[in-house]
């Protein structure tokens, strides 16, 4: 899967910032239909969507398209629009304030019969869906497997807090009266595990005090550091951050693909065919291994290249 470490979202209903979006190097864009877009821009927004993915223009990034959740008058028209006027152009549909398995198989089934209706390669564009309440979080694993269009399972933290209350205004930051805890930690972990469970992506949402560069660094830090693949940014500020938080150190990345070439010579005959040995003053084994190539792959989808080699010693065998 192609990486989403920084996921920006711009407002359908804006040429101007969709234009802007083209040329910043985010791993996804995705155009709002929902609450970024007034009730009563919305179906203009539909067509300036559908006119700028036509357009061109666009860079590497995926094009994902939000549309209104499916208890709004809204979302049957949002799909039907995008996916009729530009759904070649379209990698996957981000579903908001999804609830149950039904809803993203609802979505799946209008997708399905879009793509017959107008010649589209059937089931090429996913589904996004966004864990925003109480209900969606406890109701995981179901939204996760409920078609196999699903690629993210991404964390709407401003109307998640709303659905459960929580004492806050101020999302990514913690309600006060909780500072020695992490309030976001739980949801997070229940997010990661489930997305891991059925091999998908794990997205955090967004950071909204955008002239916040720190507090940004340190909520995306805090997602990348449990295993989260991205983040949404709002703003170009948050690009290279993003970028850089959710991609491997270059020390870090060296040293696994040091383990890994260390680990199969010594695991090979040539090597002594050992299964534990040592790399430096560390103990490394099969599990060590796995670790490794986490950040490896995480590492070469981020395009890095290494700046060490392993050479192994000249006596492996003894
Ligand atoms: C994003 O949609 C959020 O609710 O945080
Ligand atoms: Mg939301």
């Amino acid at each position: 899967m192609k990486p989403r470490r920084s996921v920006l979202a711009v407002p359908g209903s804006n040429p101007k910032m969709i234009a802007k979006a083209k040329g910043l190097p985010v791993d996804e864009v995705f155009l709002d239909l929902e609450d970024a877009v007034a009730p009563v821009a919305k179906a203009a927004a539909r067509a300036t969507i559908v006119a700028a993915l036509n357009e061109g223009g666009w860079g590497e990034q995926l094009r994902v398209v939000r549309v209104n959740d499916w208890t709004t008058p809204w979302t049957y028209a949002d799909v039907i629009s995008v996916v009729e006027g530009a759904g070649s152009r379209l990698d996957a549909i981000l579903l908001p304030k999804v609830t149950d398995g039904g809803q993203v198989r609802a979505l799946d089934l209008l997708l399905t019969q879009l793509e017959q209706a107008h010649q589209l390669e059937p089931g090429r564009i996913g589904i996004e869906p966004q864990i925003e309440n109480a209900i969606g979080l406890r109701n995981i694993d179901e939204i996760a497997t409920a078609s196999p269009r699903v690629q993210t399972l991404v964390f709407g933290p401003a109307d998640f807090m709303a659905s459960i209350r929580m004492r806050t205004l101020v999302v990514g930051e913690q309600p006060e009266g909780y500072e020695p805890g992490d309030a976001y930690h739980h949801i997070l972990m229940t997010i990661l595990l489930a997305a891991r469970a059925h091999g998908l992506q794990a997205i955090d949402g967004p950071y909204l005090q955008i002239r916040d560069l720190d507090g940004f660094r340190r909520a995306a830090a805090r997602s990348a550091a449990l295993g989260f693949d991205g983040k949404w940014v709002l703003h170009p500020t948050q690009v290279d951050a993003a970028n850089e938080i959710f991609s491997p150190r270059q020390a870090e990345y060296d040293k696994a693909e040091e383990i890994l070439e260390a680990y199969a010579f010594h695991t090979s005959a040539d090597g002594g065919a050992r299964g534990a040995v040592m790399l430096g003053d560390e103990m490394i084994d099969e599990a060590s291994a796995k670790m490794a190539q986490v950040v490896a792959e995480q590492g070469r989808a981020a395009g890095m290249t290494r700046t060490t080699r392993f050479t192994p010693p000249e006596s492996a065998a003894e």
